[in-house]
């Protein structure tokens, strides 16, 4: 267990310990509240959007489940109830549309992100924050430079859902189980994002040992399949919604349990890897005080060439969010 920095008495907040609150009640927030329920996280589950018809629906839809679940009270509330939660969840922010990428809907998403983080800390919510909002690493920074907090303790889900979906291709072009693959993303949640191929591992064997016949080919075309692997479920359903909540819900579990899981994470850096000043994922370690230790991947040549041109790409974007 990762000994935890908050954990003297000073720290006593006014919360209701084992509670969660999820702004934003749309198929990311409905579906995440309907996975932590299932996980047996937390205790209360509170559903916040703008459209408190919407989070009254998703929550008592959410609830008919709880009679074969373990005991959670899902419901629909408002930001003084989220302010009173260890930890709160901004799914909230605009949706891209066909090929649009993340990044083109950064403007319109700080927007939202801003206010509910403006209005969540007037409230004087002082827990773990989660964002999920796109594109993820610029509203990670929104949330930070908006609340005040310390950037440990809000995690942006980065590219631990792109990790996932590496994760899955590798175990079935392979035909291992995907949990038996060590696989990492890096760098930015989008169109730059960087698959550590050299650090891939399963069964502790490279893939070079795993898979004699591996080629620079086979690489290409699944980094390709994992980036674009979002594109393809928006053009068949129109959004994504089942691998960011479980990317969500995993995270909620590392903090919550205190685990000390190292997973991707986007969050401020500051020299990791040789970039700073902008939030990117890395491989962090998490636990209840939130992001407790970002590490430093070996890297080959390509992928450090590779991660330093994402940063560029977000630190341009963020730029011109900022300006
Ligand atoms: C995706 C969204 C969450 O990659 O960015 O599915």
């Amino acid at each position: 267990m990762v000994p935890d920095p908050a954990s003297d008495a000073s720290d006593i907040r006014e919360v209701d310990s084992g509670r969660v609150a999820i702004i934003g009640a749309g198929h990311v927030g409905s579906t995440t509240a309907y996975a932590l329920m299932l996980r047996a996280l937390f205790r209360e589950i509170v559903l916040i959007d703008n459209d408190a018809g919407l989070a009254r629906a998703e929550a008592r839809d959410v609830s008919d489940a709880n009679a074969l679940a373990r005991p959670a009270h899902v419901w629909a509330g408002d930001y003084p109830d989220a302010a009173r939660a260890d930890i709160v969840i901004i799914t909230a922010g605009a949706a891209t549309q066909g090929a649009q990428s993340r990044l083109s809907i950064a403007t319109r998403s700080a927007e939202i992100v801003r206010q509910c983080v403006t209005r969540l800390m007037a409230e004087g919510f002082s827990g773990i924050m989660i964002i999920a909002a796109n594109p993820v690493d610029l509203m990670t920074a929104v949330a930070i430079a908006a609340s005040g907090l310390e950037p440990a303790r809000v995690i942006g889900t980065g590219t631990l859902l792109d990790s996932l979906r590496l994760q899955h291709a590798l175990a079935h072009r392979l035909g291992v189980a995907p949990n038996a693959v060590h696989a990492m993303v890096i760098g930015e949640h989008g169109d730059s994002a960087v698959a550590a191929f050299s650090n891939v591992r399963i069964g502790g064997l490279p893939l070079s040992r795993f898979q004699p016949d591996w080629s620079v080919a086979d690489e290409a075309q699944i980094a390709t399949d994992v980036r674009n692997g979002a594109y393809r479920i928006i053009e068949g359903k129109g959004y994504t919604s089942f691998g960011v909540a479980t990317a969500i819900v995993r995270i909620c579990e590392a903090v919550v349990r205190n685990e000390g899981a190292i997973l991707p994470a986007s969050t401020q850096l500051n020299g990791e890897s040789g970039i700073s000043g902008i939030c990117l994922s890395l491989p962090c370690i998490l636990g209840a005080s939130g992001i407790v230790r970002i590490l430093e991947p070996d890297l080959d040549e390509a992928e450090i060439c590779a991660l330093h041109a994402s940063a560029a790409i977000v630190r341009k974007a963020l730029a011109s969010l900022t300006a």
